[in-house]
């Protein structure tokens, strides 16, 4: 007859889709009960709303199912509370920790700890033998969608599989606490080290993590090396495929000194249809060439407005991106409409490509996740 530990083992080979481990070690099973050949598991979900949740549930009664003695399987499905997921997302960091251990210490060792900015001795992360890509979004100025584009990136990106983080390097315009959700203060760890959040499965860190409220950062020349080196050295990043940096927009001291500290960062330069826009977005590209960074791509974003029977309503012009990006001798990675849901899933901390899959924006988030990361490989 089934008993209570072969289905607690059944269970953890059932991984949660976007935080990758398994559900037993994210706590996500409340309850198990077997009465004869007969199992009900309680499951709770880490989000109300999971995308993902159907997935899960067949997952887990696949997995049930297998057992010998089994004939029937269900599952309920409930969402945790704040304390719960917080133990989640706890252990799922742990576990990352973990895993990656031996590597990252080994680096650490080799690199010792003298804090030489632009050097591998910030993190494991910049080791020259890192596997992490870092990814720089950039853009010639603001408003064009930097950090929408971020937010919905490291998503896909996490969908694809991949464990990403996102670093809010926009010190001054720091927004991705708020498009992603993760409003939280800063939180430590044994080592005195700064916890990543951890809203929709992505690992982030944000300056909203360090000031109350919505003060404003007034932080100035070496404060802000100083910062930008604790966001690499002081964090307890866990071993990550990507690390998205939503980069100061623009080419001014702030960008400047980001890009020459970062020469190992690929990449991707966010721009709008108008041709002014594309001006300005070149002159972001030769910071990017001076710092020898290497340019993945252009997105080009509120690209037009989608109406109804395919046809496309363009209020900023046409063309920026694609002379962009034939300007620099990089693929065009796409073009993303502007859409209600993708300002509002923002607003809400939910990015579009999560609230509303199917929308024209989230396959284009996803499309251009997946050319990010055949070139990024490449
Ligand atoms: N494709 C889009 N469709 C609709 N609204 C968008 C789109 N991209 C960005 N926005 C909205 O435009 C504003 C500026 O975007 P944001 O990502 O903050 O720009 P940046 O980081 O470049 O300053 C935000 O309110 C955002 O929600
Ligand atoms: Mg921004």
């Amino acid at each position: 007859m089934v008993n209570h530990g072969m289905v607690l083992s059944a269970l953890g080979t059932v991984t949660d889709p976007e935080l990758h481990y398994d559900i037993v070690t994210l706590n996500m099973v409340r309850n198990i009960g077997i009465q004869g050949d007969e199992v009900t598991v309680d499951v709770a979900l880490t989000v109300k709303g999971c995308p993902l949740h159907e997935r899960i549930e067949t997952d887990v009664e696949t997995a049930v199912r297998k057992l010998p003695g089994v004939a029937e399987v269900h599952v309920n499905l409930d969402v945790m509370n704040d304390e719960e997921r917080r133990t989640a997302f706890a252990r799922a960091f742990q576990q990352s920790q973990k895993q990656n251990a031996p590597t990252s210490n080994a680096n650490r060792s080799a690199q010792g700890t003298g804090a030489d900015p632009g050097s591998a001795s910030w993190s494991p992360l910049l080791a020259k033998d890192s596997k992490t890509v870092l990814l720089g979004i950039a853009s010639g100025k603001g408003g064009v969608g930097k950090s929408t584009v971020t937010a919905n990136l490291a998503v896909a990106l996490g969908r694809l599989g991949f464990r990403v983080g996102v670093m809010d390097m926009d010190i001054y315009g720091y927004s991705q606490g708020r498009m992603l959700g993760a409003t939280e203060q800063a939180m430590g760890n044994e080592q005195q080290k700064v916890i990543p959040l951890n809203p929709h499965g992505v690992f982030v860190v944000s300056m909203g993590m360090f000031v109350k409220g919505n003060q404003a950062v007034v932080w100035r020349g070496p404060m802000l090396g100083k910062m930008m080196q604790q966001f690499f050295t002081d964090i307890a990043w866990p071993q990550l495929d990507y690390l998205l940096i939503d980069l100061p927009p623009g080419t001014g001291d702030v960008a400047l000194d980001v890009a020459t500290r970062l020469p190992m960062a690929s990449l991707v330069i966010v721009t709008t249809p108008q041709i002014v826009a594309k001006e300005v977005a070149m002159r972001t590209a030769d910071v990017a060439h001076r710092a020898e960074q290497r340019i993945l791509g252009v997105v080009e974003n509120m690209s037009y407005i989608p109406l109804a029977g395919g046809q496309r309503m363009e209020i900023f012009g046409s063309g920026g991106g694609e002379e962009l990006s034939k300007t620099l001798s990089v693929p065009l990675l796409g073009q993303v409409p502007m859409e209600t849901s993708v300002r509002e899933g923002g607003d809400r901390g939910v990015p579009v490509f999560l609230s509303a899959p199917d929308s024209e924006a989230s396959q284009t988030f996803l499309q251009i996740a997946q050319k990010i990361d055949a070139a990024a490989r490449a």
